[in-house]
């Protein structure tokens, strides 16, 4: 004789106490920065960044929506509550540990320069006396305003990396300066554009981190620990070499 089915669990929402909601983080990135953070033809927002912050998440338990925010104004909208931390290929600055908090390095960068493949370029300080285009208030800004000067009309400043890209493939800049795993992309994806680039030792090395407001310890240990966890089983090298080859 065939056991009865037990009786279906109870439906019914009084019947049983709705478990806690997991907590949902809102991560703000800038997401025109491939292979980084871009938008895919969905319209998702997908990359490298993108795969260590939901690696990090799923380990300690919590969640995550990204939601595109432009650059300019991205540090402001972790000011104001609008999102929980930022992951957008943000450079580690002392500049910016006065107003917010990173987490532990996890990606090396440096700035690397493209031109046009008949330029004569050939380092960082030959762009002295030519139109250089830079994503506005990112460490290339930095680094070329510091190179022609606080006042030079030469800096020609965008509100994305891949505008000023365009722009020079159009020629109205002579090189574009910017982080050298985006450059290395577009150069790669874009050989219409014939561009080539120009790598300099005289540009200091830079580190990404993910950054919290002021203060927010408990968050910025749960991402540090998230970090360290998916570094140490393996999970941050497989996404490594999912965006950047073994
Ligand atoms: N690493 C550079 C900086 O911190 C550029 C970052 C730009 N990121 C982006 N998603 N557009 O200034």
């Amino acid at each position: 004789q065939p056991e009865p089915a037990p009786a279906p669990a109870p439906t019914t929402e009084a019947s049983a106490p709705a478990p806690a909601p997991a907590k949902v983080y809102v991560v703000g990135t800038d997401a025109a920065y491939a292979p980084f953070e871009s938008q895919n033809e969905k319209g998702e927002i997908v990359g490298f960044d993108i795969d260590v912050v939901s690696a990090i998440a799923q380990k300690g338990g919590f969640e995550v929506k990204f939601v595109n925010t432009p650059w300019e104004g991205i540090f402001n909208t972790l000011q104001q509550g609008d999102r929980d931390f930022l992951v957008s290929s943000i450079t580690i600055t002392e500049e910016r540990k006065q107003t917010m908090d990173f987490s532990n390095p996890y990606f090396d960068a440096r700035q690397l320069i493209a031109v046009r493949e008949n330029s004569k370029v050939a380092k960082f300080a030959d762009l002295k006396k030519l139109k250089v285009g830079v994503q506005t208030g990112t460490t290339g800004d930095e680094v070329v305003t510091q190179l022609l000067g606080k006042n030079s009309t030469n800096v020609k400043r965008f509100e994305s990396t891949p505008l000023a890209l365009q722009e020079l493939q159009a020629g109205g800049v002579d090189a574009v300066v910017a982080d050298n795993g985006v450059v290395e992309n577009y150069v790669a994806n874009n050989t219409g554009a014939k561009f080539k680039t120009v790598s300099d030792d005289a540009f200091p090395a830079e580190q990404y981190g993910l950054a919290v407001r002021k203060g927010n310890t408990e968050l910025l240990e749960k991402l540090n620990k998230g970090l360290a966890d998916i570094k140490a089983d393996g999970t941050y090298d497989q996404i490594y070499a999912k965006h950047f080859g073994a």
